[in-house]
């Protein structure tokens, strides 16, 4: 399976790349300009340098959407539509993970405010955005720091909170994430309940801030 990262020149998208190119998955960088998604790829390489690679390769959005089986959206809120516009001729038959949070920061805010949308989720604006195609939505990966998947000394030690209304594109997702090391996937139910975890990352921002640390995260207990 490929997976494409769209935006995935960012810290979300280079940490996601990151770690899944180190689990041995093809992995297709993709960017608004070419150069920049073919440096993050170089920086990837050499971070990963004598472990041996499946494929990572750097590209547009649009070309990483188009050969992808499975896209990760990864980008700011106040760019998810405009990304979505441009690669949505690419996305029919395809799992879409949206790991969009909406902080405040999109509208000059802070990072540790949530920003009501119209829609109830960052995931369920994709949803209605894309539901003229065939193309089944997960949230994933919004609640794992960036500071975390880059810190590939260690394991992750969080949990991935997966919301999605279609089983099979959910478990495909689920299996994606477990293959980060320390990263145990959780079903959280329909796509509507990203409205609960999208809302978690801010508080965890805040417990950063109020720790000094970048590497907070999530742990279920009792299932
Ligand atoms: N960072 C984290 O720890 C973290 C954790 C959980 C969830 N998230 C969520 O993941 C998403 C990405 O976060 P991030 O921290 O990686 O964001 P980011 O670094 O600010 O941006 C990611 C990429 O999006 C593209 N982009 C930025 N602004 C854009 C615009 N106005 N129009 C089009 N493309 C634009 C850029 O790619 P190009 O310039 O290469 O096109 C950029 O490298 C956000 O929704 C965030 O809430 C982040």
């Amino acid at each position: 399976m490929k997976v494409a990262i769209i935006g995935g020149t960012g810290d979300q998208g280079f940490g996601l790349a990151l770690r899944f190119a180190k689990a041995g998955e093809k992995v297709l960088l993709g960017s608004r300009d070419i150069k920049k998604a073919e440096n993050t790829v170089n920086i990837i390489h050499n971070m990963l340098k004598g472990e041996e690679l499946e494929c990572i390769q750097g590209m547009t959005n649009q070309q990483a959407a188009q050969k992808g089986d499975l896209v990760i959206l990864t980008v700011p809120l106040q760019a998810q539509k405009v990304t979505l516009r441009s690669i949505k001729d690419h996305l029919e038959g395809k799992i879409l993970v949206d790991a969009t949070v909406p902080l405040e920061t999109c509208i000059g805010g802070s990072s540790t405010r949530y920003v009501d949308l119209w829609e109830g989720s960052a995931a369920e604006r994709t949803a209605e955005f894309l539901k003229e195609k065939e193309t089944t939505i997960v949230s994933a990966f919004n609640n794992i720091s960036s500071s975390s998947l880059t810190n590939i000394k260690e394991d992750v030690k969080c949990d991935c909170l997966v919301s999605g209304d279609d089983a099979e594109s959910k478990n495909k997702v689920m299996e994606l994430a477990e293959k980060i090391p320390g990263v145990r996937a959780i079903d959280c139910g329909p796509l509507e309940n990203a409205r609960i975890v999208e809302k978690i990352t801010p508080l965890l921002i805040t417990l950063n801030i109020k720790n000094k640390t970048r590497l907070a995260g999530l742990r279920i207990t009792g299932l």
